[in-house]
Order: C-alpha cells, then sequence, then structure tokens
C-alpha cells in the first residue's frame, strides 16, 4: 500500500489481539497495578529502554518516590541517581516538572488526572504516554502508538508509509481510534493496546525474524501472504550520527577523585562527569590540563578506548588516571567536588558515558 492511502483494519483485530494477549501476556510488575502513577512512571521507562533493565529501577524508584507527591518534592541528585543508568534523563526532569504540576493548586490540586487530554498537557506525555495511561489505567478507548505498534500494523496491511513521519503516526493512530470506538463496551482498551507490546516483543519481532506460525493474525497479514515480512516498517535513512572525540581524567589524590556537574541545560544536564578534554590529548597534553587547574601532576597511566552512542553523537574516548599530590581539600575548579569512590557510588549521578572509567 503506497502513501497516503487509507487502510482498513481488519474489523476482527481487537478481538483477536485481545485473545492471545489474555493467553499470552507477560506477566511484568507493573500490571498488578491499575494506578496511574505506577503505569506513568513504568512507561517513561520503558521509552528507550528494555522491559528487562527496567523492572529492579520501577521497583526501587516506587518504593523510593511512591507517589506523585514524593516524586514532586525529591532532591534533583537523588532523583538523578534513582534514574542513574536508564540514559535520557529529560524523561525524569519532565515527570518531576508535571508531578509539581499535578501536586499544585494552580494545576490539578493533588488530583492525578484523569483523561488522554488532561494527560498531554502535562511536560513529557506526548500522544502515546497519555495513551498508554489513559487507556490502561482508566479504561478510555484510545490508542498508545509505539514502534511495536507501528510495525505490526504496517505488516499486516503491507503499508509502505514511513512510520517515522509524524504525519504517517498520527493517521495510524487514527485508525485506530475508529477502530476502538467501533468496538462493544466489553472490551479493554488497556489489554488491546498492551498486545502490540507483547506480539511486538514475542512473535512479531524487530530485530529478528518474526515468528509468523505463532501470530494470531498470521490470515491478515498482507506481508506475511507476500513472505516480505522485514520488509515493512518502512522508514525514512537515517541521518549520520556525529562523532565527538574525548579525553576523560580520573584525577585523584591518594583517597579522593575530582568531579565536575555538568550545566544545568543540554546533554546530560545537570549530572556529575569526570573532567574531560575535547580531541583525544597526548599524556603531555594531558598534564598540562592537569597543571592549569592548579593541580601537580605525579603519574600518568593511560585508560583503555571507550565508546558511547548518544541519539545524534557518538563519543569517542581515552582516558588518563592521574595522580595528583594531595588536594588539601581544595577543588581546583568551583562547580567540582572531591569524593571518595563509595560517595560517588551513593550520591553522584553521573552518566552511563563514564561506565568504563568509573
Ligand atoms: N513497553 C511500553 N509499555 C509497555 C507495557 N505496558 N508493557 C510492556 N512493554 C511495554
Amino acid at each position: 500500500m503506497k502513501d497516503e492511502t487509507a487502510t482498513c483494519l481488519p474489523k476482527q483485530l481487537i478481538e483477536k489481539l485481545t485473545t492471545w494477549y489474555e493467553e499470552n501476556k507477560r506477566d511484568l510488575p507493573w500490571r498488578q497495578t491499575k494506578n496511574p502513577y505506577a503505569v506513568w512512571v513504568s512507561e517513561i521507562m520503558l521509552q528507550q529502554t528494555r522491559v528487562e533493565t527496567v523492572i529492579p529501577y520501577y521497583e526501587r524508584f516506587l518504593s523510593v518516590l511512591p507517589d506523585e507527591k514524593a516524586l514532586a518534592d525529591c532532591p534533583e541528585d537523588r532523583l538523578l541517581k534513582l534514574w542513574e543508568g536508564l540514559g535520557y534523563y529529560s524523561r525524569v526532569r519532565n515527570m518531576q516538572k508535571a508531578a509539581q504540576i499535578i501536586c499544585s493548586p494552580d494545576g490539578f490540586s493533588g488530583k492525578f488526572p484523569d483523561s488522554y487530554e488532561s494527560l498531554r498537557s502535562l511536560p513529557g506525555l506526548g500522544a502515546y504516554t497519555a495513551g498508554a495511561i489513559a487507556s490502561i489505567a482508566f479504561g478510555e478507548k484510545v490508542p498508545a502508538v509505539d514502534g511495536n505498534a507501528l510495525r505490526i500494523l504496517t505488516r499486516l496491511m503491507a503499508d509502505e508509509r514511513l512510520i517515522d513521519q509524524e504525519k504517517n503516526k498520527r493517521a495510524i493512530s487514527q485508525e485506530l481510534i475508529i477502530l476502538m470506538a467501533e468496538e462493544k463496551e466489553t472490551f479493554s482498551p488497556g489489554d488491546f493496546n498492551q498486545s502490540f507490546m507483547d506480539l511486538g516483543s514475542l512473535v512479531c519481532l524487530q530485530h529478528a525474524a518474526p515468528r509468523c506460525e505463532l501470530c494470531p493474525l498470521k490470515e491478515d497479514c498482507r506481508a506475511h501472504a507476500l513472505g516480505e515480512e522485514e520488509a515493512f516498517p518502512k522508514k525514512a535513512p537515517k541521518k549520520e550520527r556525529r562523532i565527538e572525540e574525548r579525553t576523560i581524567l580520573r584525577i585523584r589524590d591518594g583517597e579522593r577523585i575530582l568531579i565536575d556537574k555538568r550545566p544545568s541545560k543540554g546533554l546530560l544536564a545537570g549530572l556529575w562527569e569526570f573532567p574531560n578534554a575535547f580531541g583525544h590529548l597526548s599524556e603531555k597534553e594531558a598534564l598540562s590540563f592537569t597543571e592549569q587547574l592548579g593541580l601537580q601532576p605525579l603519574q600518568i597511566v593511560p585508560l583503555p578506548e571507550a565508546k558511547h552512542i548518544f541519539t545524534h553523537i557518538e563519543w569517542h574516548m581515552t582516558g588518563y588516571e592521574i595522580r595528583v599530590a594531595s588536594f588539601e581539600g581544595k577543588v581546583p575548579v568551583s562547580g567540582s567536588v572531591l569524593v571518595t569512590p563509595e560517595e560517588l557510588m551513593k550520591s553522584y549521578p553521573m552518566p552511563s558515558a563514564f561506565r568504563a572509567y568509573r
């Protein structure tokens, strides 16, 4: 099917998928509750992060911050520490802003917003997340169209529209809205939306051959009939990532190590990092960098290379461990702190980009 053509989804789609879901759904902690705050936490964590990674984070987050009030009041470093390792930190910053609006008398006065429209008004709640919470926690008939749903539906309809274009995503959502509106009242919109997630993870796979023999939509699937499942979904070619070279410095005396706080805006905002410089510095340049901080290097040892991939940038890193004479309690640059390895692990959120040097 070519661009701009409306699909006509099979009438039995909801029934087939929800029946399959009832029999095959994964037993996941956020499925034990309809509490909208817990559903929200899970859906934000699950964006760009795998289910197995999310489970322990989800459980710890809810035990430390059990409701929107606790989230609204949480100090920044504590919050970022709970998120450390999950990446895409703007997700949790937006969640805190949204929690503050929910709790504020000028916002929702502590009453969790209970409709797609009101959820959509909050920071960080796009069409997908608002749809997921509204359908799972409140039973509202709205779709939650993620990459799984797009893959399944474009395969089902051999739909050639590019799924990374907003207008195409919106059109596919609209087709689901119509289908859901026409369905009998007894179906569960949350189960229907989550059936795409499970079918996408267990059967209609993204990075491996789909297991069509297990699929409840096998008879309806046009891509399957054509033997071209893996030709869908169609996507626009990706822009290449920019490569940035960096040198990471672990500057330490006998017991403490120097870390800095990143600026409050931009990539990895507000997180802690080891001092670092653009480019791959030679030993001599790294020593002179350290001296410019007013420190006296005693010894330098090269550290292994490492790579970290962000959405649009790749860091190609080298590093050095530099022993200095005692810091004597003085930090060389304002905004830096000296910490023991234990303090670093416990209280200072540091992005995974630095994992190799921690
Ligand atoms: N991915 C995003 N939301 C999910 C959910 N509710 N269950 C499983 N995987 C998901």
